[in-house]
């Protein structure tokens, strides 16, 4: 398996702190160069995928596969992608990658698919995987305005087991964090993980 050397992203349910925890580490992230980023992007491919998630279009779960994918192949391989960032030296950390699709595509469209988009991309280095009950990660949404097309309760609980099982066989690094935890605990378990790795110990 393709590993990208200092590419880490974090997985999780909805509302398990993926996006809190990368801004958490912004602040701790001191003399490397540190490049956040998020799937699905900001660019074209991200909005439109973005309008469907935010129900104000409706395209089919196969379509919404490949525009993952297809947001992905941009964000991996597109003028300041992933690859570019880390070409240059920099930490690159991603709210999602290529597991989110493996999960949530896998549980609309069935594995076939998003395996066959997805199985060319190369792996982070390391994931972390913010594990909490559905239960809790739904209450915590709760003051949400709107929610997204994945946001109930009987698909969080699939997801969270999808992670969990495709975890088992998963080729690539991942760490499993208990992210029922504060924000700042679970920042500490990432935090002692993630300060071992080498880019922190040149
Ligand atoms: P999320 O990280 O929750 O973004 P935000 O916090 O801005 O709402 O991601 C949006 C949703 O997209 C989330 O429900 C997971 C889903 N998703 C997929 O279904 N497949 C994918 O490949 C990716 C990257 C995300």
């Amino acid at each position: 398996m393709n590993i990208i050397k200092n590419f880490y992203v974090f997985e999780g349910g909805d509302g398990s702190g993926t996006t809190t925890q990368i801004s958490l580490l912004a602040k701790r992230i001191k003399n490397i160069d540190f490049y956040p980023t998020f799937e699905p992007t900001d660019g074209q491919i991200g909005r439109i995928i973005r309008s469907a998630l935010k129900k104000e279009i409706v395209i089919k779960p196969q379509t919404l596969a490949l525009l993952f994918a297809a947001d992905r192949n941009e964000h991996l391989y597109g003028a300041d992608g992933i690859l570019a960032q880390v070409d240059k030296g920099c930490l690159v950390i991603s709210d999602r990658y290529a597991l989110s699709s493996l999960v949530y595509q896998g549980i609309e469209c069935g594995d076939e698919l998003p395996g066959l988009l997805n199985s060319g991309f190369p792996a982070p280095e390391l994931t972390f995987f913010l594990d909490i009950e559905p239960e809790t990660a739904i209450s915590r949404m709760k003051d949400r305005s709107s929610l997204e097309i994945y946001e109930y309760l009987d698909f969080q609980k699939k997801v969270r087991e999808k992670y969990l099982s495709l975890i088992k066989g998963y080729k690539a690094r991942v760490e499993i964090i208990d992210a029922s935890k504060s924000a700042s605990e679970v920042e500490d378990q990432v935090w002692n993980i993630l300060r071992q790795m080498p880019i922190f110990n040149i």
